[in-house]
């Protein structure tokens, strides 16, 4: 689990006097009195979230969860003071992180899928780690109270990422999404990573995992640190993932596992239809050939795969241009914004807080 930088204590709050506002994150003005709490607590099950970070925008609202972006409250609490004390506060990376809340059923029970979620993020898939894999940074799983925390992909998830930038969509785009999708898969089901060589892959402590639910709204865009490269492609949504323990199941583990592939070359045929026509690549449509003739089971799976992964980061690389400037700006602009909201917000509440004390 990826530990988050700032962990200082909490420092306490300042008079109103000695708070001025910090100079670059310009928050209107405040009165004098404010009479009510400025985060007023609308859900109980999420109140113990509230108390450790600050709720950003919703993200997404399904059947089952719904996903916010926030912030944790000890990294304002450090960039608040040092933009107070006139520093500029070192953030090398991305703070924003995505809270996902179980959502109840017409019955009022909340969604198992969070649960499981937890469940298997936390002790499944605990030593498993890979770039292109979504990760805990942490969670709450108990009764009424139940939600699960993860990096922010500022990019948001390839469906809408494509809706908004259809450009993008080339024959190297496809290929490179392609490639890591099928990255992420061969780990998740085999525990691979490396390409160059034949190591062998499924270690005997290798859980037996299937995704169950690979469409383009559970794959995440993350964009790389330099910037004009095309983003990182982040499998996530493990809400129906399942570890296979039992003998019977086991039976059809690979025909199970198969069917991911089966949907991964799906999210790659969707990619082909969004790209009207801009992605015509012969080499391509052949690999979706050979990849859809694949027969169950590791033996069958890994030789195709792998060399599907060398061709497609060849092809990936002969054709690739620097992603638009546009786009890099934009994706930039998500993350600046987002932190700008909650430190804006968060700092509302405290200058509030402070005027009620006194
Ligand atoms: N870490 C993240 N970074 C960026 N966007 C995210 C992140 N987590 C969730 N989202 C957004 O919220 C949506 C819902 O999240 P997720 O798929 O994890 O939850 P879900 O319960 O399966 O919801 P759904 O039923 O809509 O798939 C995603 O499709 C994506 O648009
Ligand atoms: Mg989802």
């Amino acid at each position: 689990m990826a530990p988050t930088d700032f962990q200082t204590p909490r420092k306490p709050l300042r008079t109103e006097q000695q708070l001025s506002p910090p100079p670059t994150i310009s928050p209107p003005n405040v009165p004098d009195i404010v009479v009510s709490p400025a985060s007023p607590v609308i859900d109980p099950s999420k109140a113990d979230f509230e108390e450790g970070y600050i709720p950003i925008a919703l993200l997404g609202d399904g059947t089952y969860g719904e996903a916010f972006s926030a912030l944790k409250k000890d990294i304002a609490d450090v960039v608040i003071s040092k933009l107070l004390d006139g520093e500029k506060p070192d953030l090398p990376h991305s703070k924003v992180v995505v809270v996902k809340f179980a959502k109840p059923d017409e019955s009022g029970k909340l969604s198992a899928h969070l649960a499981s979620e937890i469940r298997m993020m936390k002790f499944v898939m605990k030593d498993m780690s890979h770039k292109l894999l979504n990760y805990l940074l942490d969670a709450h799983s108990s009764g009424e109270i139940q939600w699960l925390v993860t990096p922010f992909c500022s990019g948001g998830d390839l469906d809408r990422f494509t809706a908004a930038y259809p450009d993008i969509l080339t024959a190297p785009f496809i290929w490179h999404a392609g490639m890591q999708l099928m990255q992420a898969l061969v780990y998740f089901h085999y525990g691979l990573k490396d390409f160059t060589s034949y190591a062998h892959a499924e270690p005997d402590s290798w859980p037996s995992l299937i995704h169950n639910d690979i469409f383009l709204r559970n794959l995440f865009i993350r964009p790389q640190k330099s910037g004009n490269d095309f983003p990182d492609i982040i499998l996530a949504d493990f809400g129906i993932s399942k570890h296979v323990l039992w003998t019977a199941d086991l039976k059809s583990l690979d025909k199970n596992q198969l069917e991911d592939y089966r949907e991964a070359i799906d999210v790659i045929n969707e990619l082909r239809k969004r790209s009207k026509g801009r992605a015509i690549d012969h080499d391509l449509t052949t690999w979706v050939g050979r990849l859809s003739k694949m027969k169950k089971g590791s033996e069958n799976i890994l030789p195709v795969v792998r060399k599907f992964i060398e061709v497609a980061r060849m092809c990936r690389d002969k054709g690739k241009l620097p992603m638009h400037p546009k786009v890099v700006a934009a994706l930039k602009k998500v993350d600046e914004e987002c932190m700008k909201n909650a430190l804006e917000a968060y700092y509302e509440q405290k200058k509030a807080k402070e005027v009620i004390v006194k």
